[in-house]
C-alpha cells in the first residue's frame, strides 16, 4: 500500500503478537476500510491501553494493520532477534529471508563465541532450525543462501559462509535425506570451529607465519571444537567429524590425525572444501580474497581435496550462471550490529 510516496506493509496476527504488547517497537497504522484511510494508531515510545490492545488485535485479525517502509530497519532488527518470524511474513522476498537468516545466525555465533556456554548454544541451535525448517520446505532455497556470502574474514562470517556453501554442495549430493540429517549437517557445518574460540585471537590476523608454539595452540582447535560440543550436549557424527576432520587432506598432509582419503568421513571432506572455499573468498592477513569461481576451480584442482564434491563445487559459480553475482551481505550484517548497539 502506497499513500502519499511512503509505502505501507501489512503486519499479520503472529507477528503482532511478538511485540510487547502495551508497547510495540515501530509506529502502527490502521487501514479505515469504511472511509479508505490509513491513519496513525500508536506512536513508538507510546504505551497501548487494555481496550487499544483488545482493539488492536482486532484490526489485526481483518488484515487492517500496517507499519511504514521507512520502518522497515527496525521491523527487520527486531526480526533478525526473533528468527521464527521471518517464515511468518507473507511479504517478504526469498532474498530478504536469506539475508535475515544469514545475519540473524551470524550474530547469534557472535554471541556463542563471545559467551561459549549452552545456554548461548540453545540460541544459536533454534535458529540454526529455523533455517533448517525452511530449507526443509523447499530445497531450490538455498540458491539465494549461495548468492549471499560474506567476503570480509571473521569467525562468525566464516561460520556462516561455510554452513551455506556445504549445505548447497550437500544438497547436490544428496537427493533424498531427512530432515534430521539436514539438521545435523547444517549444525555440523557452522560449528566446525566453534573452538577457535579457546584460541587467542590475534592469531587470525596475525600477518606472518606463525611460531612453533603459536601453530601448536591453533591447530588444537579442531579437537577443542569438540570438547566444547560435548560441553553443549552436541555429540551426533556429523557434528564430531566435522570438528575434528576439517583439516584432514586426501594426501594425508593435514591435521591432527594425518588420515587420508577413505579414512576422512564423508563428513570431514564436505566441511574441509566449504571450510577452504569460505576462506579463499575473503581477504586474509595472509592472502587476498579470490571469486568464488576462481576458489572452485582451484579447489578441484588440488588434490588434496575430495575430486568429486571439489567438481562439483566448482561448477557453482561459473561466470554467467545464476550464482555468478554476490549480494554484499557484510554491510548489511555491520548496519544491524550497529543497530543493535
Ligand atoms: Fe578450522
Ligand atoms: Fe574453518
Amino acid at each position: 500500500m502506497s499513500i502519499n510516496n511512503e509505502d505501507y506493509f501489512q503486519i499479520n496476527t503472529e507477528i503482532l503478537e511478538s511485540f510487547h504488547k502495551h508497547r510495540p517497537p515501530l509506529d502502527l497504522y490502521v487501514f479505515r476500510e469504511n472511509i479508505g484511510v490509513l491513519e496513525p494508531f500508536y506512536r513508538k515510545g507510546g504505551r497501548l491501553t487494555d481496550a487499544q490492545v483488545s482493539e488492536l488485535a482486532e484490526i489485526c485479525a481483518n488484515g487492517n494493520l500496517f507499519v511504514a517502509h521507512s520502518d522497515k530497519k527496525i521491523y527487520e532488527a527486531y526480526m533478525v532477534r526473533q528468527l521464527d518470524l521471518v517464515l511468518l511474513d507473507p511479504n517478504m522476498t526469498e532474498g530478504e529471508i536469506a539475508e535475515l537468516c544469514i545475519v540473524g545466525i551470524a550474530l547469534r555465533f557472535s554471541s556463542f563465541y563471545e559467551q561459549p556456554v549452552p545456554d548461548m548454544m540453545q540460541f544459536l541451535y533454534h535458529d540454526v532450525m529455523v533455517v533448517t525448517e525452511y530449507l526443509w520446505q523447499d530445497k531450490h532455497r538455498i540458491a539465494p543462501f549461495m548468492r549471499r556470502l560474506f567476503r570480509k574474514a571473521e569467525p562468525a562470517r566464516h561460520a556462516v559462509n561455510t554452513m551455506i556453501v556445504g549445505t548447497w554442495l550437500w544438497m547436490q549430493m544428496n537427493q533424498d535425506y531427512s530432515r534430521k540429517e539436514l539438521d545435523r549437517v547444517m549444525l555440523a557445518l557452522v560449528l566446525h570451529d566453534a573452538g577457535m574460540c579457546k584460541v587467542p585471537q590475534f592469531y587470525l590476523s596475525k600477518k606472518g607465519r606463525l611460531t612453533q608454539d603459536e601453530w601448536d595452540k591453533m591447530s588444537k582447535h579442531t579437537v577443542a571444537s569438540v570438547k566444547l560440543m560435548q560441553k553443549c550436549d552436541l555429540k551426533f557424527d556429523e557434528l564430531i567429524r566435522a570438528c575434528f576432520e576439517h583439516h584432514e587432506r586426501m594426501d594425508g598432509s593435514g591435521y591432527p590425525q594425518r588420515t587420508r582419503a577413505g579414512q576422512i568421513s564423508v563428513m570431514g571432506r564436505l566441511t574441509a572444501l566449504a571450510d577452504s572455499f569460505s576462506a579463499m573468498i575473503c581477504d586474509r592477513a595472509y592472502a587476498k580474497a579470490k571469486s568464488p569461481e576462481q576458489a572452485g576451480n582451484e579447489l578441484f584442482a588440488d588434490s588434496r581435496y575430495d575430486r568429486t564434491m571439489a567438481s562439483i563445487l566448482s561448477t557453482a559459480f561459473v561466470s554467467g550462471g545464476p550464482l555468478s553475482s554476490l549480494t554484499d551481505v557484510d554491510s548489511k550484517l555491520e548496519a544491524f550490529k550497529n543497530s543493535q548497539a
